[in-house]
C-alpha cells in the first residue's frame, strides 16, 4: 500500500537549529511542525508545579501517571503569532514561553531519562506522524519513534556557536544570564542526553549529518526542501 504521509526525522543537540529550521521546512512543505521536546518540557513544568523532586524517578512516574497531564500542540493562531514556533498547551493553559526558562530546560534532561516518561510522549508522537506529513525534531526520532522516516537528519553545529545562538534568545527574552552558564549548562545537557541509557542522542547510520555552523536558517531549509524535492520526484 502507498504511504500518503511523508516523515522527516530531525534529531540533534541543543540549539543546533533544529526548530527553526523544522518549523521553516513545514511551512514550505505544508508539513506538520511536531516539537516532541516541547512536550517533555511541558511535562516537566507540570512535575515542578507540583514541587516534586525531579530526581525520584518513582515520584515522578506515579505523579504523571496519576494525574495524565494533557499536553497538545497547535500552530500558533492570532495573538499567539509572538515568535513562538509552536502553542504548547498543558491542560488547556497556554505554557508555550513558561517551559523556555533555563529552570525547565534544567529539569527536562533529568526526566526525559525515565523510561515511564518517555513511554508517554512516544506513542502521541507516532500517532500524530502517522495521520499527517510532519517535520519531528528532538533527540530520538530517528532512532525510536520515526525509524522509518523517509528523511533522518542529524542536525548539529560547533558547541560555541550553539551557546551563542541561545544566550542571544534567553536574552530577548529577559532571562539575565551569563554565556559562560549557557555554554556549561549546554554542554551538561548534552552529555546526558547522549549518554542515558534509553534513547540517547545518537547519530543513525542512514541519517543525513548536517552540520549548520556559519550556516543560515534558510540555507539549511532549502537544503533540506530541495532534499524532500528530490526524494519525492524520484519515489
Ligand atoms: O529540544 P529541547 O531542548 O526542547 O528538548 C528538551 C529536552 O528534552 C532535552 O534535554 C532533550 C530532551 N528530549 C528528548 O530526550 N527526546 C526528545 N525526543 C526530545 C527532547
Amino acid at each position: 500500500m502507498d504511504k500518503k504521509t511523508f516523515q522527516i526525522a530531525i534529531d540533534g543537540p541543543v540549539a543546533a537549529g533544529k526548530g527553526t529550521t523544522a518549523k521553516l521546512v513545514a511551512q514550505r512543505l505544508g508539513f506538520l511542525y511536531v516539537d516532541t521536546g516541547a512536550m517533555y518540557r511541558a511535562l516537566t513544568l507540570y512535575t515542578q508545579r507540583v514541587g516534586i523532586y525531579l530526581d525520584d524517578e518513582k515520584k515522578v512516574i506515579e505523579l504523571l501517571s496519576r494525574d495524565k497531564p494533557k499536553v497538545e500542540l497547535r500552530v500558533p493562531e492570532g495573538e499567539e503569532k509572538d515568535g513562538r514556533l509552536c502553542t504548547v498547551l498543558l491542560n488547556g493553559e497556554d505554557v508555550s514561553w513558561k517551559i523556555r526558562t533555563e529552570e525547565v530546560s534544567k529539569g527536562v534532561s533529568v526526566i526525559t531519562q525515565y523510561g515511564g516518561v518517555r513511554d508517554m510522549i512516544t506513542p502521541i508522537a507516532r500517532s500524530i506522524a502517522e495521520s499527517q506529513s510532519v517535520v519531528m525534531e528532538g533527540r530520538d526520532i530517528t532512532s525510536v519513534v520515526l525509524p522509518e522516516a523517509d528523511l533522518k537528519i542529524y542536525m548539529e553545529a560547533d558547541a560555541m556557536e550553539r551557546a551563542r545562538r541561545r544566550h542571544r534568545e534567553l536574552l530577548m527574552r529577559g532571562e539575565d544570564i551569563s554565556l559562560e552558564t549557557v555554554y556549561t549548562d549546554l554542554v551538561e545537557r548534552d552529555e546526558r542526553d547522549s549518554n542515558r541509557e534509553i534513547a540517547p542522542l545518537k547519530k543513525v547510520s542512514d541519517a543525513w549529518i548536517l552540520d549548520t555552523t556559519g550556516l543560515t536558517i534558510d540555507g539549511v531549509a532549502e537544503l533540506i526542501v530541495a532534499r524532500v524535492n528530490k526524494i519525492t520526484k524520484n519515489g
